[in-house]
């Protein structure tokens, strides 16, 4: 998509690149007034479905995958008989970004880094600690409603561009990087269950983040995807599993009471301890209103474009009031940012690459960021972000960069 180009329609959104989803049933009816569960999608009676319930109607060789929940899952539960912990309080307050970045586990030096709340006032102090696995890349990692941490740098991984088997090994084995993000869409899950294991990087070391694909929305749907995902990436559990769009194309049923249907599916692998935490990616404030009436547990994540052209300032202090984390996808604008003079003038400025600059801009506004490339230097470049501040002046000059534009999807017409 061009810069210039309009605004997708609702049916036939694109990313540049990417070949269009298949064909939808045509725009749903726009849904109108506040929708609770009893007037929302039915509201499945899954919460005490155990794994042999659920067994019945997959395919023998996920089902394996349904072991029941690692003890510390629950924290953060939804309120349940006897769980007291609920998700949907929120921790940080609004328009303020995340007071602290906590470690993983892992031994790390301290760092600091300023986080101007709500991205344009005075930034407050942010501490920093490595997050567990990355030591060497010092990578520090936020904390989830979910009771988990997410290293604030990771890798994306894409259909769009190619994918490198080398690039991923890479950043694994050399770069310390301990967090990917993939998709269902992107189509290469089964490629990064070969680059892992050759990599030699443990499981527990890592964080997995899978996306859910239109095309299996909807409660039974889901859960089989998610243990499809599973099976490809060669793993039992996802760190992070993301309804990937709001739109739905099913139907006879709106967006809104597919979407219901759907998180209730995806708040049962939480509670199965299936996925450790659990979100949702190209939400606006509209849909995430619509998601707290109809359901119970609030994401722990909302990952959307975000780079400094795209800073939705007010879904990001929205995110924060309610204790989800917001990830950026995009934090190059998809290379587009990295030839724009102010970017070029701050590199030079810091003796560090554009793109460096961007993705520890990203970092230091709070947002978990996820550059991709297939280069293996370019790779290492990315992850070099942890040993350098940008001066608040220097942030408020990349916040004023927003102009609006879209590199990927514009979900702001999706009912
Ligand atoms: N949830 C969603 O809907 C959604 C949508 C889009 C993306 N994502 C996620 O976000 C990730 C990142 O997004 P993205 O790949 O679209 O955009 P991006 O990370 O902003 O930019 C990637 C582009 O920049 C190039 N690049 C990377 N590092 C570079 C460097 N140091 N110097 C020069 N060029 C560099 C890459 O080329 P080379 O590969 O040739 O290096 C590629 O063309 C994806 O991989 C995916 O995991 C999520």
């Amino acid at each position: 998509m061009s810069l210039a180009s309009p605004k997708p329609s609702p049916t036939r959104y694109s990313m540049p690149g990417e070949a269009l989803p298949p064909p939808g049933p045509g725009p749903p009816p726009p849904t109108t007034g506040g929708k609770g569960r009893s007037a929302g999608a039915t509201h499945h009676a899954t919460t005490t479905a155990t794994p042999r319930d659920l067994a019945w109607r997959l395919p023998a060789p996920v089902t394996r995958l349904l072991a029941p929940p690692p003890p510390s899952h629950r924290r953060g539960a939804p309120p349940r008989p006897g769980v007291p912990a609920p998700t949907c309080l929120p921790r940080v307050a609004r328009g303020h970004a995340p007071s602290a970045l906590c470690g993983t586990g892992g031994a790390g030096a301290a760092g600091s880094c300023s986080v101007p709340p709500g991205g344009s006032a005075r930034p407050q102090p942010l501490r920093m600690a490595a997050a567990g696995g990355g030591g060497a890349l010092g990578c520090p990692a936020l904390p989830l409603a979910s009771g988990r941490s997410i290293p604030v740098l990771g890798l994306g991984t894409s259909h769009q561009g190619g994918y490198s088997h080398d690039a991923v090994v890479h950043a694994l084995q050399k770069c310390g990087i301990r967090h990917i993000d993939t998709a269902k869409r992107y189509g290469c899950e089964s490629l990064l269950q070969k680059a892992i294991k050759e990599s030699g990087v443990k499981r527990e070391d890592l964080w997995i983040t899978t996306k859910l694909w239109h095309s299996d929305y909807g409660y039974e749907n889901t859960t089989k995807a998610c243990l499809e995902s599973c099976e490809r990436l060669g793993v039992e559990y996802l760190d992070l599993y993301l309804i990937h769009w709001p739109d739905t194309h099913i139907p006879g049923k709106s967006n809104r009471e597919v979407r219901a249907e759907t998180w209730r599916a995806m708040e049962e692998l939480y509670e199965k301890g299936l996925c450790r935490s659990i979100g949702v990616s190209n939400f606006l404030i509209s849909h995430l209103e619509q998601l707290k009436e109809d359901c119970v547990i609030t994401p722990h994540v909302n990952q959307v474009e975000y780079h400094p052209f795209q800073r939705p300032q007010e879904l990001v202090d929205y995110c924060r009031s309610r204790d989800i984390v917001f990830e950026g996808y995009c934090p190059l604008a998809k290379g587009e940012a990295l030839t724009h003079p102010s970017i070029i003038q701050l590199a030079k400025k810091y003796d560090r690459t554009p793109a460096q600059i961007c993705i520890r801009w990203s970092i230091q506004n709070g947002i978990v960021t996820i550059p991709k490339s297939t280069k293996a230097e370019r790779v290492q470049e990315n992850c070099k972000v942890f040993d350098f501040t940008i001066a608040e002046d220097d942030v408020e000059i990349l916040n004023g960069m927003h102009d609006g534009r879209h590199v990927s999807w514009d979900p702001s017409l999706i009912v």
